[in-house]
């Protein structure tokens, strides 16, 4: 049987070999799937072990997904824009990279929320992996303006450069801090890609940012209500997502990749969907 997994640091947690499997049942496809934790030091011997076993492919998460592109032999065009990859393919020797979080994100966003995003204003919030590997999708789906909004602004205006340089973006990308969000228009979409969703504090975003037409997306998935997604109720945010369908969808593009099947994610989104309360 053919043999694929996830890889990562912690990987426990993982929802990959559930979503993986239920796509195999319903496309009839003959695999296996599991996750693999590689110690941190220890990525490419892992992938190689696994290659050496027969697998015939990764996804690839946290902290592992820049070593990959290092990895691979051939890159795709979008993990290079987003200096990340996050699904491996190995065939005949030859190792492929690509990255469909950003497609993921957009599919999730565009199709299964509804949200179009052509002539919209779109804010992400963070300007790490999580931002970067999605700007070049957001960018493809013709919005109005994309605004990187940091912390740290220096990293959102060198990740806005870093496009640019690319030939992306020009009119549309834009960088600030937070304070600088006050008295902008608002958003239709609000990404947050930072992590402080995690750490539980709240962003120091501007009144304004928010809207009752606002769609506000948290990338994590599976925390319910998050800290972010609270603060963009309280702000009048319209309406509220988690990550779970940009998960379910950068896993149906791998799924797709690897054995020329998509697979239909809305049952596998409405099964795993936890209530946002
Ligand atoms: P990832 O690859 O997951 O995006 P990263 O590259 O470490 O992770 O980036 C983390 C992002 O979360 C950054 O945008 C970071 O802001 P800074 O660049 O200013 O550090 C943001 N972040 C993390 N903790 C934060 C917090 N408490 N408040 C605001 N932003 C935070």
């Amino acid at each position: 049987m053919d043999r694929y997994a996830v890889i990562g640091h912690p990987v426990g947690h993982s929802k990959s070999p559930l979503i993986h499997a239920l796509f195999a049942q319903a496309t009839g496809q003959a695999l296996a799937y599991t996750a693999i934790e590689a110690p941190l030091d220890g990525f490419a011997a892992t992938v190689d072990a696994f290659r050496a076993a027969g697998g015939r492919g990764l996804n690839v998460t946290l902290p592992f997904k820049l070593e990959a592109c290092a990895y691979a032999d051939e890159v795709s065009e979008r993990a290079r824009v987003a200096g990340a990859a996050n699904a491996l393919a190995f065939d005949g020797g030859r190792c492929r990279a690509d990255n469909f979080d950003g497609v993921g994100l957009v599919r999730d966003l565009q199709v299964n929320l509804g949200q179009p995003l052509a002539g919209r204003r779109v804010l992400v919030l963070g300007a790490g992996g999580a931002a970067r590997g999605a700007l070049q999708p957001l960018l493809q789906a013709g919005p109005d303006a994309v605004v990187v909004a940091n912390r740290s602004v220096a990293k959102a205006e060198a990740l806005v450069a870093a496009l640019q340089a690319l030939g992306l973006g020009r009119e549309k990308l834009a960088a600030c801090g937070y304070a600088d969000l006050a008295g902008q228009p608002p958003f239709d979409v609000v990404i947050n890609a930072t992590a402080a969703s995690l750490g539980g504090e709240p962003l120091p975003l501007p009144s304004g940012v928010f809207a009752p037409v606002t769609l506000a997306y948290d990338m994590v998935y599976g925390q319910g209500l998050t800290p972010f997604l609270r603060q963009a109720r309280a702000a009048g945010a319209g309406r509220l997502a988690d990550g779970l369908g940009m998960l379910v969808e950068q896993a149906a593009e791998s799924f797709a990749w690897w054995r020329g099947v998509r697979p239909d994610t809305r049952p596998v989104i409405e099964r795993l969907a936890t209530p946002l309360t």
